[in-house]
This record gives structure tokens, sequence and C-alpha cells, in this order.
């Protein structure tokens, strides 16, 4: 089906108290396991290039591969830009196609980031195509720790401990640079931001799923504006309450969980690193196994079915899992007008 935009797909998320996934498109394996993992759950899922997908592909070779296989699938998708670096950047997806964007301006001064996400939404909005703003800002794990503490604490087999280390060298820092529930109403209404990526206590590219979330946070900025709320860096959060047992995580009273957050009215999810890990586990494996092969689609195979099999459990995880006929209603009509006015 055409490409679908990420508004009415959100919005019913949100009132249905279930989340969508939002996993990068970096190559064509990588787009065929999501869509493929999106048919078998029957789930609406994003396809989203990232900056870095951007300088691998280049913008119309990563975006071509999504509206292809959005345009063979029976699934509702949206192609989606993920933080956005520009004005000019966000404007340039708009014109190639894109139907959701996103600007990221949490390196900018507050005021900054509101005139150029209040642009963007202005003449995104005249092509009816939604825009995800961000604030607060979420941090990269490198930010906090070197190459080879990460590896050592990823061979750590105590995971509390390896929590109570990310706390102390992350905690502080992750905390100043979240989003103020305060500042939620006046950001929305000035910027018309059709989504809100709302720094809450998770850090981008974790190697594990350890990291607890502020859920307290994800209430009050729920109560200060009526827009989707982003989880971003969901790679690194902990999935369920179970999980966190099991694996001797102690959650504080206003910390939860990616079930929790979903729960909580979370209602965009985006995954990179995990999936990319657990493709690249199972294609050395693979290339482990047989050091000699010369075909490279029977190493990538291996990786393109463990990421498959990642993004349906997030799927089911987030709710979204049989959501996608009622999405295909709601949302196709819209798309299709899009570009009908083109
Ligand atoms: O925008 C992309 C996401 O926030 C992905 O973060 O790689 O930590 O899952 P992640
Ligand atoms: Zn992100």
């Amino acid at each position: 089906m055409p490409l679908v935009t990420s508004k009415e797909m959100l919005l019913r998320a949100q009132q249905e108290g279930y989340a969508v996934g939002a996993f990068n498109a970096n190559n064509m394996e990588c787009v065929k396991a999501v869509i493929e993992a999106a048919e078998e759950e029957k789930a609406p899922v994003i396809l989203q290039v990232s900056q870095g997908a951007i300088k691998y592909a280049g913008l119309e070779m990563a975006a071509a591969m999504v509206m292809t296989a959005a345009r063979l699938s029976p699934v509702p998708v949206a192609l989606h830009l993920d933080h956005g670096t520009s004005f000019e950047q966000n404007i340039q997806c708009l014109l190639a196609g894109f139907t959701s964007l996103m600007y990221d301006g949490s390196a900018e001064p507050l005021e900054k980031n509101i005139a150029v996400s209040a642009r963007i939404t202005e003449i995104a909005h005249l092509k009816k195509v939604p825009v995800e703003c961000e604030l607060g800002k979420i941090p990269k794990v490198e930010e906090f720790f070197g190459a080879d503490e990460i590896i050592a604490l990823s061979k750590e087999k105590d995971i509390s401990k390896v929590v109570d280390v990310v706390r102390k060298k992350a905690g502080e820092k992750t905390e100043q640079l979240m989003a103020d529930p305060a500042q939620a109403e006046e950001f929305v209404r000035r910027t018309s931001a059709d989504s809100l990526a709302a720094a809450i206590g998770s850090i981008h590219a974790m190697w594990d799923d350890i990291q607890p979330i502020r859920i307290d946070r994800v209430k009050a900025l729920r109560a200060a504006t009526n827009i989707p709320l982003v989880l971003h860096g969901s790679s690194g959060v902990i999935r369920t309450r179970k999980d966190a047992q099991e694996r001797g995580i102690t959650l504080k009273e206003n910390e939860g969980t990616l079930e929790d957050a979903v729960e909580a009215g979370v209602a965009k999810v985006n995954v990179a690193t995990a999936i990319n890990m657990a493709f690249l586990a199972a294609s050395k494996k693979a290339f482990e196994k047989s050091p000699d092969e010369r075909d490279i689609r029977k190493i990538l195979l291996p990786g393109l079915q463990a990421a498959k099999d990642l993004v349906k459990s997030y799927m089911r995880l987030l709710g979204s899992s049989g959501r996608a006929q009622a999405t295909a209603a709601s949302g196709s009509a819209k798309a299709v007008a899009v570009h009908g006015e083109e």
C-alpha cells in the first residue's frame, strides 16, 4: 500500500494504549527484516532514516528502499526522518516523499529549537506531513563511556553492578538533560509539533537493555501536552518489570520499564542498536561457521532473520501486533491525499 503518515498511526496508538515501533532503514536487509516482521505481526510500523543511514546509503537510496518495501506490503508503513539536523534537511525529505519528519534541536538554545521547529511544521503541515520535535536531550552512551569501558561492562555478568556504574557515571547528567514538563505545553503550542521526542532518562546506543526510565516524567509530560510521546534510545531500556527482577535490577519509586512507559502513554518507540547487535551476532556466527563462504547472502540472511525475530518481539511488547488493519483504514486516505496534491 502507499506510505501512510505517522500522524494517524500515533494518535491511534495513543488513544488505544499501545506504541508503534520505529526501526532504522540501515540497509536492504534491515528494511526487509522490519517489513516481514510487521507483516507477520500484522503491525503498523515506522521505518526511519537516520543520519548514519543518510551518510551510508544516501538519502534517496535509503528512502527508495522504504518506499518500495511499503508499496509491496499490505501493512501501513510510515517513512520517517530520524534526528533531522536542520530546516533544509527536513524540507529535502518532505520533497523526497517522507511521510513523517523530525527536527532535533536539542543542541540549540530553547528559543532557536522552537523557532526552527515552528518553521518546519508550518511548511510540512501544508502537505499534511507530521513533525516530531525534541525537548530536552537524549544523550549518547559515548558521552559517558569509552569503547573499552563499554566492552568491559557488556561482559560483566553481575547486571546490578553494571546498572550501578551507569547510574554513577551517567545518572546526574542524564537527569539534567531531561525534558522539563513545565516547558512542554509552551513548546508544543509554539512549535505545533505533532509528536514529542522527550528525554525521560534513556541513553542512545546502550549495549544492553538495563536502563530504567522516569515514569513520573512520562506522566507529567502526558498531563502537560496531548500529543504522542516518543521514546528514543529504547535499546537500552529494561523491557519489563519481570526482566528487571530476573536480572537483579532494582527500580526506584519513580522509575519504570518499556512496558510501563507504554502504559503511561508513550506512543512511538525507537529501537536501533539492539537490532544492529542482533543482526551482527547472527551474521558473525554464520561467518565463523562457514569462514570460506563466498556468497554474501548466506552470511547476511541469518542476520536478517535475527533482526526480524527481535523486531517481532518488540512489536508484541509494545502492543502494536494485530493493529495493522485499523491503522490502514484511518491512515491511507490521508497519505493518498498528500501525494495527490503534488
Ligand atoms: O533515534 C533512534 C533511536 O533513539 C534509537 O536508539 O539505538 O538506543 O535504540 P537506540
Ligand atoms: Zn534517537
